[in-house]
């Protein structure tokens, strides 16, 4: 079962993923409206002596949201406390995790667009005025008790801001969202990564990782640990460009970073369905992924680097996509 609270998540690959994680705005690279944004906020609250605004940290999964909450929580000198929408189950678990909150603590609720209706209907007051309606016992003699909380920052973090119900989206004060990451940066948090796994990796090889990572620091991450590996096997243990070019090739990961699922994914597109249209639906059964796997884990990726168009009347595969794989594109793709 779920944990329905934490002082972090749980899950695998946590344990490296925390040790390379920035701790404050400052040492976090890349999303700097974001960052800009935030400092404002953080700065105000500070000066007022306030719990800060409600935030909403939504786009794509591994850029971040989680590690951003813990970097607010650092720059407000505040306790967080995480969960996630399917581990609050009952009322009650939201009451147990709000009512364990110090003044000014963050709560960070992950997937929070899977947050039951019912636990909804008791955010809204946790977040708007700081209580809790609850009711106890059952039948007749059941009663509604409320319950004052101290003032807290609620952060919210989803990959489907649109799956959010309006009134709940509207109780944040600061939604913020998170864009897929540049070579740059990317290239800034694998150098970076690299020095606190203290592996010497020269630019090439962190911009040839960075390339290679869709945006994503979670899988520049994943992908200069297996480098890492690589070199220490194969080479001296150091990364260089010959040594990060022959493990990204042995680990199947393509000049732009695709995968085999994202490789399955065009091609079969591509080689069954002369490039589409095609709908969702159609397109996981062929590849045995789930629908929401792709919309959520592999399309926005394509959709972004133009490969992938969604239309109305299903996915289509670009121009783009069928000169990555070397096909001639037929008359109507453009
Ligand atoms: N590790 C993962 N994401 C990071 C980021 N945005 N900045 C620095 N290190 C990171």
């Amino acid at each position: 079962m779920e944990r329905v609270i934490s002082s972090e998540q749980s899950g695998f690959d946590d344990s490296f993923e925390q040790s390379l994680r920035p701790q404050t705005l400052k040492q976090y690279i890349g999303q700097e409206t974001v960052k800009d944004n935030l400092s404002i906020f953080i700065q105000a609250a500070k000066g007022r002596n306030e719990s800060l605004d409600h935030v909403l940290l939504y786009g794509p999964p591994g850029l971040g949201k989680t590690t951003l909450a813990t970097v607010i929580a650092n720059e407000m000198d505040v306790n967080v406390k995480m969960t996630s929408g399917p581990a609050i189950e009952r009322p009650g678990d939201l009451a147990a995790v709000v009512s364990s909150l110090e003044p000014g603590d963050v709560l960070f609720i992950d997937e929070i667009h899977r947050l039951n209706r019912s636990i909804e209907e008791v955010l809204y007051p946790a977040m708007e005025d700081f209580c809790l309606d609850i009711v106890v016992g059952k039948g007749p003699s059941a009663k509604s008790i409320r319950l004052d909380l101290p003032p807290f920052t609620l952060i919210g973090a989803t990959t489907r801001a649109g799956s959010l119900s309006a009134p709940l989206r509207d109780r944040f004060g600061v939604p913020l969202r998170l864009e897929y990451y540049g070579e740059k940066p990317l290239k800034e948090i694998v150098t970076r990564s690299a020095n606190l796994f203290d592996v010497v990796i020269d630019e090439g090889a962190a911009m040839e990782i960075a390339k290679r990572s869709r945006g994503t620091p979670r899988i520049a991450n994943r992908l200069l640990r297996r480098v890492r590996d690589y070199a220490q096997v194969r080479g001296n243990g150091s990364i260089t460009s010959e040594i990060a070019n022959e493990a990204l090739e042995m680990l199947q990961v393509d000049s732009h970073g695709l995968d085999h699922i994202d490789h399955k994914l065009l091609l079969g597109m591509i080689e069954r369905f002369r490039g589409g249209p095609v709908g969702i639906d159609t397109i996981a059964a062929s590849i045995g992924e789930e629908s929401i796997t792709i919309e959520d884990v592999y399309e926005p990726y394509l959709l972004q680097i133009g490969f992938l168009q969604r239309t109305p009347r299903g996915r289509i595969a670009t121009q783009l996509a069928y000169d990555h794989f070397g096909f001639p594109a037929p008359e109507t793709v453009n």
